[in-house]
């Protein structure tokens, strides 16, 4: 495979497809093999079962990732010119066969990747920048708020925002204002607290 993913975690956005593509960010788990550990009431988990394709965009742009985490993206965001569920932002993609790992008891399934096809489109010679880091790191926050309603991560938010104002540009500055919008009344009356 061309493309190298990190031992440990690395953030892409999962495209999957039933009839309509779908995108999420998900993270890829590598300990030696490659999967995902995926809640089964999304729709990225729903697809993979139907149909067992996943594709893994990497991509440099903060504001799909809080785009996809909260919304779905229009057929305009995916290349025209690929069968699999590729997105237009993507620099590099990756797509899966899956096999799936899943017990009745758990909310969330393990699924195992094994790669088809890479592609790199282009690299982008860019070093690390803390606040899309920040800002990844404020939409998983935002979404397990979403899913488990616990203040605590809505409380890492202002750090996380620090962050992008510190290191941001125009675009993660964007983000952070979409994501802010998305969780709407509950980070406003945090603030005020
Ligand atoms: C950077 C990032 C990584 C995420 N990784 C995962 C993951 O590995 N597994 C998961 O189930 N959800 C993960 N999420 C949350 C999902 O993206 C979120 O629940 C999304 O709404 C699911 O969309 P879907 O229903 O279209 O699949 C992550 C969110 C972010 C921002």
């Amino acid at each position: 495979m061309e493309v190298q993913f990190h031992e440990g975690i690395s953030e892409v956005i999962a495209t999957t497809r039933n009839g309509q593509p779908n995108a999420a960010p998900m993270g890829v788990i590598n300990r030696g093999s490659l999967y995902i550990a995926v809640y089964k009431d999304s729709h990225t988990f729903l697809n993979v079962k139907k149909n067992r394709q996943l594709v893994a965009n990497f991509v440099a742009d903060p504001l799909i990732y809080v785009k996809t985490a909260f919304e779905d993206l229009g057929p305009d965001f995916f290349s025209p010119d690929e069968t699999a569920p590729v997105l237009k932002a993507a620099y590099a993609w990756v797509e899966f066969t899956c096999s799936i790992l899943e017990k009745p008891t758990q909310k969330s399934a393990v699924v195992e990747l094994q790669p088809v096809r890479s592609v790199v489109l282009q690299r982008p010679i860019i070093p690390v920048n803390r606040a899309f880091c920040a800002v990844l790191e404020a939409t998983i926050h935002a979404t397990r708020y979403q899913t488990l309603e616990d203040p605590a991560y809505l409380e890492r938010m202002a750090h996380c925002e620090s962050i992008v104002t510190k290191c941001g540009g125009r675009r993660e500055f964007e983000a952070f204002e979409l994501l802010k919008k998305y969780l709407g009344q509950a980070i406003t009356s945090r603030q005020q607290d």
